[in-house]
Formats: structure tokens, sequence, C-alpha cells
């Protein structure tokens, strides 16, 4: 299929269906239109001919017990109207002979049967008849005379030549006109199509244009809010999604390199320190040592990049285990003791008994590790920890809460602690704190969970994290 066609087919479909639905509509009319006009003319005939048949009874003698049929004569015949001819007129026997036929009636074949049929009181009949090509119209009734002993019949014929005439021009009139109507319903047509496709042209056209560094374009749709109104919105919000995403992942990228850079520069340095002259072995030792930090620093800054940059499409089921929550942070609290030697740690336990639940042993000691490295790291040299674990049936989930007396968070930094490399701007941070990681990849545990993450702090006062998980893993 080529471009052009691919592209447009639509509207002319869209144009042929609305011209065959117009058109189907319009035969319709016109073939009601035809036989409604059709009716009345025939309708208008029969009237006349009543009216005809009644004069020529009225005009009719009897003489000497027969009919005087010479008076039948006197029956105007003139057409009634525009669309009737002269009239004609006929007098049959009860046998169905021919006894008065005014010139020029037409040979309208008598079936004796149908005679018969109409009986002495019945009402006229009235029947189209064709000789040759011409049709006629012919009325039927019994004749009967006050003071005759017979029975007669009494017709007469008008030809539909008029009326025939009247409807094969109606028929020409609409076949003449109907290229220009479907002319104007395919201009219509095309016109409606092109008008109602616009805001899709238009959202195709962007599209076409979306490119990384203009992803700030919006549709910015106008019209009413209805299906296409709608589709724009989503179209606009997908885009605010794909403009943030984007940023982030700049963001992130730009932040990564930079925190890679500071310890590969400290470690250029201290290297070209080492070099720039011979040394003893025991100084080659100490600097080798002391590059040694420096190297495990990249290495965990890494990982960590690694992991949070995998979290995302992890699949944990595969690796899910049940795991006793009091249990997993018992051995996170003691591998936070060790690691801060000079701090002095006191617990306050508040479990409930055997809380259990579904997940990743790695990842979710992972999670608890991170939030007790900030609670301890960021304390004075007492820290008091208070650690609580509940089973909450209404959610389905373990709720645990870990609380510190360190120094607490500025409410304002609180709702980007969870981004990549955030830390609040502070001495104390920049002192002690890591890459910034922490959280972040505490809230992709977490989320990869089913879970969530919270925090609530106060400055002076310390921090709370709450961490909700579910049992167990949904599929
Ligand atoms: N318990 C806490 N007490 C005080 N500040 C905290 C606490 N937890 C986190 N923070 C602040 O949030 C920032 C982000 O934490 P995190 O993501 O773990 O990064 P990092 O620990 O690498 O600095 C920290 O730098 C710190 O400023
Ligand atoms: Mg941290």
């Amino acid at each position: 299929m080529s471009k052009f066609h691919r592209s447009f087919s639509f509207r002319y479909r869209l144009t042929l269906w609305y011209i065959a639905v117009f058109s189907i509509s319009l035969l319709a009319y016109q073939t009601f239109s035809y036989f409604e006009l059709k009716a009345n003319l025939i309708s208008q005939m029969d009237a006349g001919l009543l009216s005809a048949m009644d004069q020529t009874i009225q005009n009719l003698d009897v003489e000497n017990g027969n009919l005087a049929l010479q008076n039948v004569e006197k029956t105007p015949i003139k057409p009634l109207s525009e669309t009737q001819t002269a009239l004609r007129i006929r007098i049959l026997d009860a046998d169905g002979n021919v006894i008065y036929s005014a010139s020029g009636f037409p040979a309208i074949p008598i079936h004796q049967s149908a005679l018969h049929a109409l009986g002495d009181h019945s009402k006229p009949i009235y029947q189209t008849i064709q000789l040759g090509t011409e049709h006629y119209r012919v009325v039927t009734a019994v004749l009967i005379i006050a003071g005759t002993q017979t029975k007669n019949f009494l017709q007469i014929a008008n030809s539909l030549s008029n009326i025939d005439k009247e409807l094969s021009s109606f028929i020409v009139r609409f076949l003449v006109g109907l290229p220009f109507i479907l002319l104007i319903a395919a201009a219509g047509g095309l016109f409606l199509a092109n008008t109602a496709l616009k805001p899709i042209v238009e959202m195709k056209n962007l599209a076409e244009h979306v490119r990384e560094d203009r992803l700030s374009d919006r549709l910015h749709y106008q019209g009413p809010s209805d299906e296409f109104g709608s589709l724009a919105a989503t179209f606009d919000s997908m885009l605010d999604r794909l403009e943030a995403s984007f940023a982030r992942e700049k963001r992130f990228s730009a932040d990564a390199a930079h925190e890679l850079k500071t310890p590969l520069t400290a470690l250029k340095g201290k290297l070209e320190v080492a070099l720039s002259r011979p040394r003893t072995a025991k100084e080659y030792e100490e600097a080798l040592t002391n590059m040694k930090g420096d190297v495990e620093r990249l290495i965990s800054l890494s990982a960590d990049l690694l992991l949070l940059s995998r979290m995302g499409n992890v699949a944990l089921s595969s690796r899910a285990e049940k795991i006793d929550v009091g249990e997993l942070l018992d051995s996170c609290v003691d591998q936070i003791i060790t690691a801060f030697p000079d701090k002095h740690v006191t617990v306050k336990r508040n479990y409930e008994h055997h809380v259990e639940i579904e997940g990743v042993r790695d990842y979710l000691v992972r999670l608890f590790l991170n939030i007790l490295d900030n609670a301890v790291k960021f304390s004075n040299t007492e820290v008091m920890l208070s650690i609580s674990i509940k089973q909450v049936q209404a959610r389905k989930a373990a709720v645990i809460e870990i609380s510190d007396n360190g120094h607490g968070i500025p409410k304002s930094e609180i709702p980007f602690l969870f981004q990549p490399f955030y830390r609040v701007e502070s001495d104390r941070s920049r002192l002690h704190g890591g890459a910034g990681l922490g959280l972040a990849i505490a809230h992709e545990i977490a989320e990869a969970h089913g879970g969530q993450i919270e925090i609530s702090s106060a400055v002076g006062e310390g921090t709370r994290a709450t961490v909700a998980l579910p049992l167990s893993l949904k599929q």
C-alpha cells in the first residue's frame, strides 16, 4: 500500500460510507414518493370515473322497458382533470355482449366470470388494464334501472397515458438530478470527514516530530471535550510522562557520571602522588591500602546503580521465599551495629510474633539495611532505635516502623528523599552521606514487592520510616 493510500484511505472510506448511506435514504424516499404520487393520481382518476358513472346513470332513460341508449351521448365525456383524457363509455348486457360502445372505447377484454361475480348490489370494481403500450383505468358497475327487467353492466374507461407520462417524468427528473445530488453529497461527505479527522491529522503530525529534543511539544487541543478531545488530552499527558521520564533518565545519567567521577579523580590523584617519585615498599603498601577504599566505594556505587536500573523490571516471584520479618530485622540490626563501632546503639523492639511475608531475602535485607544505616548515620553517638512490626489484617500486609532520635529532615525535603542521588542540603549530609541512592533503592524494592515506604520526620527530634509489605506476592 502506498503512503498516500495508507494515510488518506480512511477519509475516503468515510466519505464513501456517507454517500452510500445518503443514496440509500434518498432512494428509499424517492421510491416512497413515487408510489405515493401514483396512488394519488389513480385515486383522483377513480373519483372522476365514479362521478362520470353517476351522471351517465342519471341520463339513462327507459323506453318500452329497454334502455334508451341514445341518451348516453349526453354524458359529458370531457377530461375531468389535466391528468385525464376523454372518458369512454360501454354498456354490456347480462351475458357480457356489448350493447353500446361510444366511439373509441378500447378493446378491453370481457371476462364473463368476473362480471357474474359482481353481485346486484356490489360496489363498482376498478381495474388497470394494459392494451398494447397503453394503460387504461376501467370501472365496471352493475346497472339496474327501475322499470327494466334486465341487468346490464356499465363500464367507463380512461387512458392512463397522462399519468404514466407524469410518473416517468418524475423518474427522469430524479435520474437527471441524481449525479448533482451525489456530487454535492460527496463534497459534503469529504468536508465532514476532513473536519472530523483534523485533530487526528494534527496528532499524527505532532507524533511524527516527537524526538528526544522536542518532547515539550503538545497538541493543546482547543476543540470540545468529545472523543477526540479526550484522545488529544491522553496524548498530551502521555507526552508529559515521557518528557518527565526522559528528564529523569538524563538527570540520573549525569548524576551517576558525577558520582563515579569523584572517587575516580581521588584515585587518580593518589596514584599520581604515589608514582611521583620512587618509594619504599611500606609507602607503596600504605598508598595501595588507601586507594583500596576508593575502589571499594566505586564498586559499591556501581553495584547500587546496577541494582537501581534493574529493579524496575525484575520478576521477584521465582526467587521469593517465606521470611520471618522479626528475624530478618534482628540480623540487619546486628550488621549495622557492627558497621558503626563508634556509636552506641540501643534498640527498643515491639514485634508481633512471627509475622511472615513473602519476598526476596537479599532485597529485603538491602531495604532495611539502607533505612537502619541512615537512622544510625544521621544521629549523634547515642542512638536510640525503636522498631515495631505489626500484621495489619485489613491490608493483608506487614507494617514495619523504624524510628530514630537523629537529626531529622526538614518537611520541605521529604517529598524528594526517594529520588536517586537526593541528599538533604546540609553539612551533615555531605559529611556523612553516601551517594543518596539508599532510599531510592529501598523505595524500588518496596514497590517491586507490591509495598510502600513512607518517611516522616521532625528536625532535631528524629525520623520514622514506615514500610508496608504485602504478606504474599500477587502475580
Ligand atoms: N534517618 C534519617 N535521619 C536524618 N536524615 C535522613 C535520614 N534518612 C535519610 N536522611 C536524609 O535523606 C538523604 C537521602 O538518604 P539516602 O537516600 O539513604 O542517601 P545517603 O544515605 O546515601 O545519603 C540523606 O542524605 C539524608 O540527608
Ligand atoms: Mg542512606
